[in-house]
């Protein structure tokens, strides 16, 4: 089977982390010939092959270095075009791209225009190629209150031109989650859809957390690991959608064991909505094609079962019914 040309939908997928290392490399390329960075070459940085970033070793990834290297609005734009570009060649049709408004003052970016650049890539790609794209705005958990009020505001501000919810990300050891009701409870009120990284970490799976996250009422959960009997009965009886990352979890050792223990093998079976999705395909390096691949060959999908997954994720989109309209037309073909 083509993974590639099967058509798919993309919901977990953080823009800074989903850059090529051709990418990154291009663009420290370019600053380096204009004697603008003394930063290490990505390729070096972030070796050919090597996948193995643990929970310690991610998060500094991006504060440490792709954040300083995607510091002006060139390098913005040329990465997140690059992004777009990489997931339709990969067969994606349906893509919701995350990403947590950044201020870079050292170049006088606000995260108005943080927001405004990439929407702009977004809209100028949606209207010449047939992949959608929509955009999430991330709360990092170790922002404070105003921030994440911030991020909802920036949400609100830019709906019309694309933005469709809100995301809680961030390293899962860092932050208490409990003082974002009111930034969650605004987003609601405004209609912006929810989606939460849940239960990715023992750290950020305590019973009091993960009810707490619940009573924001997300539409759709990211990673959901670690999760108790009784959260477990709660999603299932809410039929919230999941955001299942495969290589991310295996690579990363969030799971014991490997591909075949995922439990994607438990929460397949519930009937909640799944969205096979990449996380990071930038530092994971699998693209949601390879995903699929692996998880055909892992839990023994046919083809028919594997375009059913992938055409269950229609049901948890956080786009119009006209587009999930479109996305039934592509898929069931
Ligand atoms: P950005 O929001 O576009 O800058 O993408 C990078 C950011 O996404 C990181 O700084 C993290 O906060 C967040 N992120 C990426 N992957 C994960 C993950 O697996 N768990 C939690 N947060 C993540
Ligand atoms: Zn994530």
């Amino acid at each position: 089977m083509d993974f590639r040309s099967l058509p798919k939908i993309e919901l977990h997928a953080h823009l800074s982390g989903s850059i090529s290392r051709e990418c990154l490399h291009e663009v420290w390329l370019q600053k380096k010939e204009r004697g603008e960075t003394t930063l290490e070459d990505p390729l070096v940085e972030m070796p050919a092959g090597k996948f193995d970033y643990d929970l310690d070793t991610f998060f500094p990834l991006f504060s440490r270095y792709i954040y300083s290297l995607c510091n002006d609005l060139s390098s913005l734009i040329y990465t997140t075009n690059s992004v777009l570009e990489d997931f339709q060649a990969d067969g994606v049709v349906y893509l919701e791209l995350r990403t947590t408004p950044r201020a870079i003052p050292s170049a006088n970016i606000t995260k108005v225009d943080y927001v405004q650049t990439t929407l702009d890539c977004i809209s100028k790609f949606n209207a010449s190629s047939s992949m959608k794209t929509h955009l999430i705005l991330s709360i990092d958990r170790r922002n404070d209150l105003p921030v994440a009020l911030e991020v909802v505001d920036l949400a609100i501000k830019f709906r019309d031109q694309g933005v469709v919810g809100i995301d809680l990300c961030g390293d899962p050891a860092v932050g208490e989650v409990a003082i974002f009701r009111p930034a969650f409870e605004k987003a609601k009120k405004n209609d912006l859809e929810i989606t939460i990284h849940f239960a990715e970490a023992p750290q950020s799976s305590t019973a009091q957390e993960l009810w707490t996250l619940l009573s924001y009422n997300p539409d759709r959960i990211g990673h959901v690991i670690h999760v108790p009997e009784d959260v477990r009965e709660e999603i299932v009886k809410s039929k919230l959608g999941l955001e299942l990352c495969l290589s991310c979890n295996v690579h990363a050792k969030m799971i014991a064991g490997t591909y075949s223990d995922h439990h994607f093998g438990w929460w397949r079976e519930t009937g909640c909505p799944i969205a096979l999705s990449t996380d990071d395909v930038g530092i994971f390096g699998s693209a949601l094609s390879n995903e699929y691949a692996l998880i055909a060959e892992h839990f023994g999908l046919d083809r028919k079962q594997t375009c059913d997954l992938a055409r269950g994720a229609i049901d948890t989109i956080f786009g119009s019914e006209e587009e999930k309209k479109r996305l039934r037309e592509i898929m069931w073909k």
